[in-house]
């Protein structure tokens, strides 16, 4: 374990000259790619805003240390006026102690030719004990981005082993998908992404996902009607929105990092803001048996937020084509909640 000073700050990690007490924010495989990517946004203000204090909490495997001790310098060499501490280790109490934000990271990522549930038996096994340490070490405000796939089912396990926090803590991440889909649609319809709102993914971060261009809208306008053209929609959009991952790691041998951080990022900001009229965050949230969707699935749903708390949008309907794909996705979520039953301690 290591503690780092803030950049430039000799003596006290509590000698900053803001009033604002710091949050500490948890990165889990904080050596890898997305943690490559994400510490620094995090680190500028961009995570939680210009005026938030933040503590590093960096958490990775013993064989990973050098590299992440790595990564603090490189922070340290930042110099980020907001970055009050960055504290490096291996110990999941240490990494969550008094954490308000568990983003966790840290798994195996697929290779070319895997679909992410194949990673269930590699990745599932790190989640319930992350789990069980967010319920003892963390904040009692803290909140769980579970981005390590197959991130929907991980999600599920680690709360399984955290009972005690409030369901509506817990949240996978569905906005790579969004925003893939914005951009999709907004090329599409020649226009720039910023025209293209309420677009969320339902379902699993998986090849069964349905990006719900039904209830999105372009300009103000709803999409189908922009866009013209439902075959497309209903084949290539919903394909490339699906495979995009895959797509990714075939071009860069690698699967994504960049975007996937700027998803988190996005992710947490739809949390803690207010959301903009006419639109909803994609957000992957604990089912309670909204729109007929089995209680107790870490699902994708459309969420607003008064930037405190959060509800799924109610009162969407969809064409019984986006019945059946929402089907597709709920049948997979359930067969993978089947298959980690073990780990749920059920
Ligand atoms: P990576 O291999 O570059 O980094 C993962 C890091 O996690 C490594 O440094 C590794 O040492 C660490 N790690 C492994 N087991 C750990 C554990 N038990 N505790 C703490 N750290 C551990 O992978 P990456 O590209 O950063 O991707 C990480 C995960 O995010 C993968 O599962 C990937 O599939 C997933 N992902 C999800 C989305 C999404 O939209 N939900 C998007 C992109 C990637
Ligand atoms: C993605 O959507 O890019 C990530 O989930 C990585 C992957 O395996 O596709």
């Amino acid at each position: 374990m290591a503690i780092w000073p803030a950049a430039g700050g000799a003596g006290s990690l509590w000698t900053m000259t803001s009033a604002t007490s710091p949050v500490h924010v948890t990165v889990t495989g904080a050596a890898g790619q997305i943690g490559y990517s994400l510490l620094f946004r995090i680190a500028s203000g961009q995570l939680l805003g210009p005026d938030q204090p933040i503590v590093l909490r960096l958490l990775e495997i013993e064989p990973a240390m050098g590299a992440l001790h790595g990564v603090a310098m490189e922070l340290d060499d930042c110099a980020f006026p907001l970055l009050a501490a960055v504290e490096t280790t291996s110990e999941l109490k240490t990494a969550f102690d008094g954490t308000s934000w568990a983003l966790l990271v840290g798994s195996v990522p697929r290779k070319a030719g895997m679909e992410r549930g194949d990673l269930l038996n590699i990745n599932g096994g790190i989640f319930g004990p992350q789990g069980a340490a967010i319920a003892s070490h963390a904040a009692p405000d803290v909140r769980v981005l579970v981005v390590g796939n197959p991130c929907n089912t991980n999600c599920l396990i680690a709360r399984a082993h955290a009972p005690e926090i409030p369901d509506d803590r817990w949240f996978s991440m569905t906005r790579l998908d969004q925003n893939r889909a914005a951009s999709q649609l907004a090329q599409r319809a020649g226009v720039p992404v910023s025209e293209v709102a309420s677009i969320a993914i339902w379902g699993n971060h998986s090849s069964t996902q349905f990006p719900d261009f039904e209830n999105a809208t372009i300009g103000g306008r709803p999409a189908p009607e922009v866009i013209g053209d439902e075959g497309w929609l209903r084949g290539e959009f919903i394909t490339t929105v699906q495979q995009r991952g895959a797509k990714i790691i075939e071009a860069r041998g690698a699967s994504s990092a960049a975007s996937a951080a700027n998803a988190v990022v996005d992710s947490v900001r739809s949390i803690v803001t207010p959301t903009a009229a006419g639109d909803c965050a994609s957000l992957a949230v604990l089912s309670h048996g909204e729109y007929g969707i089995p209680q107790g699935l870490v699902f994708g749903l459309p969420v607003r937020t008064d930037g405190t708390s959060w509800q799924v949008v109610e009162g969407l309907s969809h064409s019984e084509f986006a019945q059946q794909k929402i089907a597709v996705t709920t049948d997979e979520l359930l067969t993978e909640r089947a298959a980690v039953q073990s780990l749920l301690g059920g």
